[in-house]
């Protein structure tokens, strides 16, 4: 796994939307594996300036989201379509058709999850999935538990994450209790995976996942099965100031 410490947030986010460029102008055609949350905002910010600069074209690229609440209408400004759409689609190229996201509004979740899997599968797969984590080591709504979903999946949301998510909404009670969301194999079968995280609050995570034990109880760690991981974390999440 390869770690890369930055001074700040900036710089991890510049970093971040540096590696990103670099794959799509390697190859025009990149599978993007998207995650959602307050990490990955200074990211998307950096390659809308990119693309506004005209360092990137996105015309070629196809695109799957992590994950999505349920149920959650994509109108509601905490869905992560809107997110999306906010941060990053409604500023750039990518062909409407293109797009990804789980449906938070499938009638039949089940058959919308299989779906969302056959059509990572006809894409060719993700090259470049990018990750956030939450405080409990989650990876998209991969909750630590006894044992992990392979699979897309709807899935329960836990108390602290149904509590850390709460900033987002008015109140605790208007988090949706359930998600949908990329298994732990869709997520190791990327091609790359590039996890950020940043904040004092995410230490504790991203040094379960630097341990190099593996637990259902930090999903996160199940990383350190794949072959090509790059984290990119600000000093406080890394600890460099411990003592
Ligand atoms: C959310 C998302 C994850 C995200 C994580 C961290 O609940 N489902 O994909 O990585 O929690 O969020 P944040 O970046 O806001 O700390």
């Amino acid at each position: 796994m390869r770690v890369i410490v930055c001074d700040h947030y900036d710089e991890m986010s510049k970093e971040a939307a540096r590696i990103m460029a670099h794959e799509i102008t390697l190859c025009p055609k990149r599978v993007l594996g998207l995650a959602t949350g307050s990490t990955p905002v200074g990211m998307y910010r950096e390659m809308c300036a990119m693309y506004k600069r005209g360092e990137i074209d996105f015309s070629g690229v196809t695109t799957f989201n992590l994950d999505e609440y349920y149920p959650i209408r994509r109108s509601n400004p905490q869905s992560y379509h809107y997110f999306m759409q906010e941060q990053l689609f409604r500023h750039v190229n990518i062909p409407e058709k293109n797009i990804h996201i789980p449906d938070g509004e499938a009638a039949d979740p089940e058959k919308a999850c299989k779906e969302y899997e056959a059509e990572i599968a006809e894409s060719g797969g993700i090259d470049l999935q990018v990750l956030g984590i939450g405080v409990n080591g989650h990876i998209g709504f991969n909750e630590p538990a006894g044992s992990l979903v392979a699979r897309t999946h709807l899935t329960d949301l836990t108390e602290s994450t149904i509590k850390a998510n709460a900033r987002f909404f008015k109140s605790e009670d208007e988090v949706p209790k359930h998600a949908v969301t990329m298994g732990v194999a869709t997520i190791l079968q990327a091609k790359k995976i590039l996890l950020l995280a940043n904040g004092k609050n995410k230490h504790d995570a991203i040094r379960a996942l630097l341990s190099e034990r593996i637990s259902t109880s930090n999903p996160a760690t199940f990383l350190n099965l794949h072959p090509d991981v790059t984290v990119i974390c600000d000093k406080e999440a890394y600890g460099e100031n411990d003592s």
